[in-house]
């Protein structure tokens, strides 16, 4: 052993420091053709003593930053250039089929969705044949193969990779070719603002449009599927139940998401009364009611499902969702479930011709219980 080699270690380097990780430990690049798959297993833990031998003869060289042929290069860096502004002017383009592009019927909709995925498809296309060309006719033709051991974040192990990282970024020709770089840019920007401009999807405010329904002073009471009015005589039979809906309204299936109701026809006595002329919990307000027919909101304080059972003998109207129930007799008060709030309680009376009628819109708001902050107006 000369001098030069006294006291150095196995793996150290010719400088005497130690090389990161010693052969067997630290992960390598190996530039050319890679050693026997049995001499990389990572069942063995290490390299066999051949696979050291084979891996020595390997010859070491850098990464060329340059490509071999330049004059290609160029003409590669054109198309690649090109299909990244195709790819930027295809996202625009999609974000602009969605301001042009609404959604009214259904052909709108095909137009809509023709025009931004054909858009989408070709912006994700050029970039992809961009970075493809990129990759193929510009960058270094090498084959690396790493060297698979067990993960470590030693100090070492962090510098050898920003070594082979800028190494990498300098190969790429990323920074030395500015036309590649600003049109890689450019193509990624409407992408990146593409999800900015579908926040228009979340849609106007509300503003006090769910605190009422459509039901107004006078407007008859029809009966769901046949739409005809109701007299107090044709629902003479207690325990009875029906579901109307609002006379001009019967088709709307927007407005009767909030203002379909059930009526209930009690015998008399069964019913809990209050006497003031505001709903008052676990009573019934009885000059909102006709002859013991009391009007209630169809749809579940819970999240909104159609309230639409009924127990004629525990007078119950029940929620076959989440089991919500609610009594009848005492101005639907909740008696078990999720809800938590009573169904509104719609004002009735009859007109002149002896119909049902609305004496009002529902003095509070319809539907799932996150009204209990109490409407917005
Ligand atoms: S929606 Fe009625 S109980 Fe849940």
């Amino acid at each position: 052993m000369s001098d030069s080699t006294a006291g150095q270690r196995p793996g150290d380097s010719e400088d005497g420091r130690p090389e990161l990780g010693g052969p067997a430990e630290r992960p390598r690049r190996v530039i050319g053709t890679p050693p026997p798959a049995e001499a990389r297993s990572l069942l063995s833990g290490a390299l066999t003593e051949a696979a050291q031998a084979e891996e020595g003869a390997l010859a070491r060289r850098e990464l060329p930053s340059d490509p071999e042929d330049m004059a290609k290069a160029k003409r590669a860096e054109r198309v690649v250039a090109a299909c990244f502004i195709l790819a930027m002017l295809a996202g625009f383009g999609f974000i602009a089929s969605y301001v042009i592009f609404h959604t009214g019927s259904v052909t709108a909709v095909q137009h809509s969705n023709l025009a931004l995925g054909s858009t989408m498809a070709l912006a994700f296309l050029a970039m992809g044949v961009g970075a493809t060309i990129w990759v193929r006719h510009i960058m270094p033709d090498v084959e690396l193969t790493e060297q698979r051991h067990p993960i470590r974040s030693e100090p070492q192990d962090r510098e050898a990779f920003a070594e082979t990282f800028w190494e990498g970024a300098d190969a790429s020709q990323f920074a030395k070719r500015p036309i590649l770089r600003r049109t890689l840019i450019a193509a990624t920007v409407p992408m990146a603002i593409a999800p900015i401009v579908l926040l228009r999807d979340l849609g106007p405010l509300p503003g006090t449009s769910l605190d009422h329904t459509v039901w107004r002073k006078g407007m008859r009471l029809l009966t769901y599927g046949a739409n005809t009015p109701i007299t107090p005589a044709d629902f003479s039979s207690p325990g009875g139940m029906i579901t109307v809906v609002p006379d001009g309204y019967q088709n709307d299936f927007n407005a009767l998401a909030k203002a379909a109701c059930i009526i209930i026809k009690f015998a008399p006595g069964q019913v809990y009364y209050t006497t003031k002329p505001y709903p008052v919990s676990g009573y019934t307000v009885e000059n909102w009611t006709v002859d013991n027919i009391v009007c209630y909101s169809k749809i579940c304080t819970h999240v909104g499902c159609p309230a639409a059972l009924y127990e004629q003998t525990t007078h119950h109207i029940l929620c076959p969702c989440h089991q919500s129930t609610f009594d009848a007799t005492r101005g639907a008060e909740v008696i078990f479930g999720p809800a938590t709030r009573p169904l509104p309680q719609l004002p009735m009376t009859v007109d002149a011709q002896g119909y049902l009628v609305a004496r009002s819109d529902f003095t509070e708001p319809v539907g799932p219980s996150f009204w209990e902050r109490g409407p917005s107006t």
